[in-house]
């Protein structure tokens, strides 16, 4: 049995990730700042799961967490609410417990927002990952997970692959990522941690992200709320299926030195317009459509080269779009009755 740090436990890959470390007999300590950037009942659900119940002990609110107080635990599961730019309270959890590697997927995300509050995700996603590996430095633990993302490819040719020059992030969010990932560099030249780099290409699955398309669009077409589309729905996405990810990033756990690695779909890539179909089929209901100009910020397609995972990580993605889609929809209708309470 190992021990593992999870960061943004209650995010949707935190949580999917830990789920998955427990059902390996392994332990997990969790941590989140259960900050309200998206509804925090998302949050809430995720680790109500991890923590034995049913996914209905929720906050009142959108802003207001069930489990922002107190330290939780359930079998090999703990969770307490803290940040990563605590750098105290970090040292503290060093100093209770001995972990045999750290995932770090906790931060802010989202390209859109961070153009409005870059310095929070200077904070976030460098200070605090910062803070994490002068923790691990400290502690004498040897293996780091840093989530980071396809965002740094922007602007570059598809297929995207490891080696591409990403020095002129596109966004604040990509720079952070950016920050994050130089940062781990140092910290193993320097002091010798083990890093795996993983960029991750637009995950979906059930309790993902609401301030992404996936679920976004599922809530609309189910309600018979119009789609708001940024562009025509052509752009394309390398769409990643959530169980895909947690294999990869539980892979890449071994002793890699420094690697950057693509964790991607590895299908041919989908327009937008073709998530909405595949969810329309599984609803049985038509979508609305208000198609708005497209996003200066966002890309118009993306798509890992991930023969570098298959190498490293004996790793490949087995979900297809439709078995994917047809699984988000399935949490999703299990899950309607509270859902329809949730902010978008
Ligand atoms: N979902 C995707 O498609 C995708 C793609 C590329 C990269 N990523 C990266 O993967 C990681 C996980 O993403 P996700 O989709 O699960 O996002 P998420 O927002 O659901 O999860 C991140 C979690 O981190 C927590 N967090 C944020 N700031 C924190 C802080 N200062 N201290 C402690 N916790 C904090 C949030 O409360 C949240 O629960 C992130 O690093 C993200 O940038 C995700």
């Amino acid at each position: 049995m190992s021990t593992y740090l999870v960061t943004g436990v209650a995010g949707f890959i935190g949580s999917h990730t830990a789920r998955a470390l427990l059902d390996q007999g392994h332990r997990v300590v969790g941590i989140d700042n259960l900050n309200d950037y998206y509804d925090v009942r998302l949050k809430d659900h995720r680790l109500d799961l991890l923590l034995g119940g049913e996914g209905r002990r929720v906050g009142r609110s959108a802003s207001e967490s069930f489990f922002q107080s107190g330290d939780w635990s359930h079998g090999t599961f703990s969770f307490a609410a803290i940040d990563v730019i605590d750098a105290e309270s970090i040292t503290n959890l060093f100093g209770k417990y001995s972990f045999d590697a750290v995932i770090n997927l906790a931060a802010r995300a989202g390209v859109r927002y961070s153009v409005e509050h870059p310095e929070v995700y200077a904070s976030t996603n460098v200070s605090g990952a910062v803070n994490l590996l002068q923790a691990m430095q400290k502690a004498g633990v040897k293996k780091y997970i840093l989530a980071s993302s396809s965002s740094l490819y922007a602007g570059a040719e598809t297929p995207f692959r490891e080696s591409f020059d990403v020095n002129r992030p596109l966004s604040p969010y990509a720079a952070s990522k950016l920050g994050a990932e130089a940062m781990a560099a140092a910290f193993h030249h320097l002091h010798g941690i083990d890093v795996s780099v993983l960029r991750y290409f637009t995950v979906y699955g059930p309790a993902s992200r609401p301030d992404m398309s996936p679920l976004r669009f599922l809530k609309w077409i189910d309600e018979g709320t119009p789609i708001t589309l940024y562009g025509d729905g052509s752009q394309t996405r390398d769409f990643t299926y959530i169980d895909d990810i947690v294999a990869g990033t539980i892979a890449a756990l071994r002793p890699l030195g420094y690697e950057v690695i693509n964790l991607g779909g590895g299908n041919e890539p989908l327009a937008i317009r073709d998530m909405i179909a595949g969810f329309e089929k599984e609803l049985g209901k038509k979508a609305l459509i208000d198609e708005q100009p497209f996003h200066a910020g966002d890309m118009k397609s993306t798509q890992a080269d991930v023969s570098k995972a298959a190498d490293l990580l004996n790793w490949a993605p087995k979900i297809s779009p439709a078995e994917g889609f047809k699984r988000t929809v399935e949490w999703y209708l299990a899950n309607r009755s509270w859902l329809k309470d949730i902010e978008l």
